[in-house]
């Protein structure tokens, strides 16, 4: 199977395309068949060319820590939640996400994901106990993993705007519903940079890893 990777030497330099061939098991992930890729002490394309390593995040390889975050096959999805016998076609399509600036190859900055939750105030603070019945949703929603699949397949975000996302919608919710004092805050920062620019794609949550239900957030964040 031919394996295109859209690759980038470092931030500066302009993006190049290199084809490999992966002769591996269709029941391994991405993740693997870019382990088994960069395994020799020699890397060669197609051509027989010597390259280098492929440079790509990952950490926990479960789909927990969401650093394995990129484009397959022109899906967002983690690359070691997605199997090679699931794709379709002769050739795999590999990309780094573009919503973000490439650090090398695969590698992205996602920094802005924190950075607009920090500039925010968007984080609990003192837990106040919230009613039982909102409990189910708040667990779910707290899985986010800050992975940024969801920004990637947004119509409306993009990098460095004022329009932060459904990551920041959800955090929104959940900081609301832990600590009610923060409430009215978080309800000025919900509208400014996601309740007057969402335009309910709701792409992000085919997407999300963790099927966080985002538009259950959306809903009980303008209904405060
Ligand atoms: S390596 Fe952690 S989610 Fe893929």
């Amino acid at each position: 199977m031919r394996v295109s990777i859209l690759r980038q030497k470092s931030a500066e330099s302009e993006p190049y395309r290199e084809i490999f061939e992966y002769d591996g098991s269709p029941d391994n992930t991405i993740a693997v068949l870019l382990d088994h890729i960069n395994y020799n002490d020699d890397i060669t394309d197609i051509y027989g060319k010597r390259t280098d390593r492929i440079s790509w995040e990952c950490s926990c390889l479960q789909g927990i820590c969401g650093a394995c975050a990129m484009v397959i096959n022109g899906v967002p999805a983690l690359a070691c939640e997605t199997f090679v016998r699931d794709l379709k076609g002769e050739e795999i399509d590999i990309r780094p996400l573009s919503k973000f600036p490439v650090i090398r190859d695969l590698i992205v900055d996602r920094t802005s994901i924190h950075e607009n939750l920090k500039q925010t105030n968007i984080y609990i603070g003192e837990y106040q106990p919230s009613e039982k019945s909102s409990h189910a949703q708040q667990y779910i929603t707290a899985k986010c993993l800050k992975c940024g699949l969801c920004l990637e397949v947004c119509p409306n975000y993009v990098n460095g705007r004022n329009f932060f996302g459904a990551v920041f919608a959800n955090d929104c919710y959940l900081a609301a519903s832990r600590n009610r004092s923060k409430s009215k805050e978080i309800r000025g920062v919900y509208s400014k940079h996601f309740g007057a620019d969402c335009s309910r794609s709701l792409s992000c949550m085919d997407v999300c890893p963790m099927k966080i239900p985002t538009i259950t957030s959306i809903a009980m964040m303008n209904r405060k």
